[in-house]
């Protein structure tokens, strides 16, 4: 996040933790250097718009611990990195709950021209009710309606990115005095539930058209979005077993909107902690586990589950809850791994390094070892490396984990101009089995 903290609270308070460097636009461009440096295909930008406020019906304790705010809005870093880099792409979290679709695909439209093709948007329908009440909903509404929103959502912007100017359409002819002709750009004439666009989109095809298309849908509604939509689909699941369950089942899901489900891209999260021994590995990561501020985690998890979990026995068993906000957050605990049970405690202990995702620690060699077994025994495309260590993180993994799995030739140069053609088989545009082609 475009934040100090986005899933490991109280890591800022490290002794050299650049974690407050986040106004810093160096300190951004930085990251971006090192990771296009080390083979990754995207920087991904989490991003929420309200206030932690579940935990013990206050504002307060999410304020003074920086919980995911203060946070600045992920958008505006992109060009920045965008300049210091050739080949990394760009994933921005944006709300198809708190935004107009013809509002949102310029703002892509022009991130797309601006970084040439590099940009994705990974969608979200957004769970803090805090949310709704800065955004003149009121009140957030119902976790399923979200996604009904989400679909027609996306339908305006596959019109105005797909459909509304021709190729051809832009002639920039001096002679005929005719920068675009007419007779290529069409309205859309959108009429529906939520909205009301007439169009022609604003913008001028950009590389990708559709920016490459994330989405993490975790719920069975969201998963039916995220099969009919996403290119790359993130998963966070504490063990392997999470994960298979969850691709096996979106493969499907996928199949069932007439798309190859060899053509949709699974990366669960990961968190990687590496030494160049293992004592050292050990040491930082107990480290990191003594100075997890457990009531911020709890604030946020608060959040993720909408429910209050300060007013739970550390010890009492979590067992699973509906909710209207993350799901997926609380069947991540509850469903994914069946042999273990979960106390409040435990959950909140786990996580505060990265979430719901798994920590790996070890040696470069290590690290590689378990990274290669995931991928060889689940049908994934990669990984979402999280970051709990700022810069660490991002700079440990790249100078440690990088070289052992290029040597062991897992980590392949990807080819192609746009992020769509260095992340899949196709070219820089959707591809024809995908349902905005339709
Ligand atoms: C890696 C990852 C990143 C996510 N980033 C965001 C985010 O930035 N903003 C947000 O509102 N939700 C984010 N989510 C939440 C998902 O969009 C989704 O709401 C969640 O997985 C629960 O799914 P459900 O709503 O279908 O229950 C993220 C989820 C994952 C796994």
């Amino acid at each position: 996040m475009n934040a100090v903290t986005h899933v490991s609270p109280g890591l800022w308070r490290r002794p050299g933790d650049r974690a407050a460097d986040y106004t810093d636009r160096d300190y951004w461009t930085d990251v971006a250097r090192t990771a296009e440096r080390g083979g990754f295909d995207a920087v991904f930008f989490a991003d929420v718009r309200g206030i932690y406020d579940v935990f013990d019906g206050a504002r307060e304790p999410a304020i003074r611990r920086a919980v995911q705010t203060p946070s600045n809005d992920p958008r505006f870093l992109i060009p920045a990195m965008a300049e210091a880099t050739d080949d990394l792409g760009f994933a921005v979290t944006r709300s198809t709950t708190y935004n107009q679709p013809y509002e949102l695909a310029r703002e892509f439209s022009t991130l797309d021209h601006l970084t040439d093709g590099r940009v994705a948007f990974n969608i979200v329908t957004s769970y803090l009710d805090s949310a709704a009440r800065n955004l003149g909903v009121g009140q957030r509404l119902d976790h399923d309606d979200r996604y009904d929103r989400a679909d027609e959502f996306m339908d305006v912007c596959y019109a105005l990115w797909e459909e509304s100017w021709d190729d051809d359409a832009v002639v920039r002819d001096p002679d005929t005095d005719t920068y675009t002709n007419p007779e290529g750009v069409h309205t859309i004439d959108h009429d529906g539930e939520w909205f009301t666009v007439e169009g022609p989109h604003g913008c001028e095809p950009s590389p990708q058209r559709t920016p490459f298309l994330y989405q993490a849908g975790a719920s069975d509604r969201g998963r039916e979005f995220a099969a009919g939509n996403a290119e790359a689909v993130f998963c966070s699941y504490p063990t392997r077993a999470g994960v298979r369950d969850y691709v096996e089942d979106m493969r499907e899901r996928a199949e069932s909107h007439g798309r190859d489900p060899d053509a949709v891209g699974f990366y669960p999260g990961m968190v990687t902690i590496v030494g160049e021994t293992e004592e050292l590995a050990e040491a930082k990561y107990d480290h990191y586990r003594d100075i997890i501020d457990v009531e911020a985690v709890l604030a946020l998890l608060s959040g993720f589950m909408d429910m209050d979990l300060s007013a739970l026995d550390p010890d009492q068993r979590v067992e699973h809850i509906e909710t209207e906000a993350m799901q997926g957050a609380v069947n991540a605990f509850t469903k994914a791994d069946p042999d273990r049970d979960w106390t409040v405690a435990e959950m909140a202990r786990f996580a505060g390094l990265g979430s719901t995702s798994p920590v790996v620690v070890g040696t470069p060699e290590q690290v590689a070892d378990e990274l290669e077994a995931w991928y060889r025994e689940l049908p994934i495309a990669g990984f979402n490396v999280k970051e709990v260590a700022r810069p660490d993180s991002i700079e440990d993994f790249v100078s440690f984990v990088v070289p052992e799995l290029r040597e062991r030739g897992l980590l392949d140069a990807s080819e192609g101009d746009t992020l769509r053609e260095r992340v899949t088989d196709g070219g820089p545009r959707l591809p024809n089995d995908h349902p905005a082609r339709r």
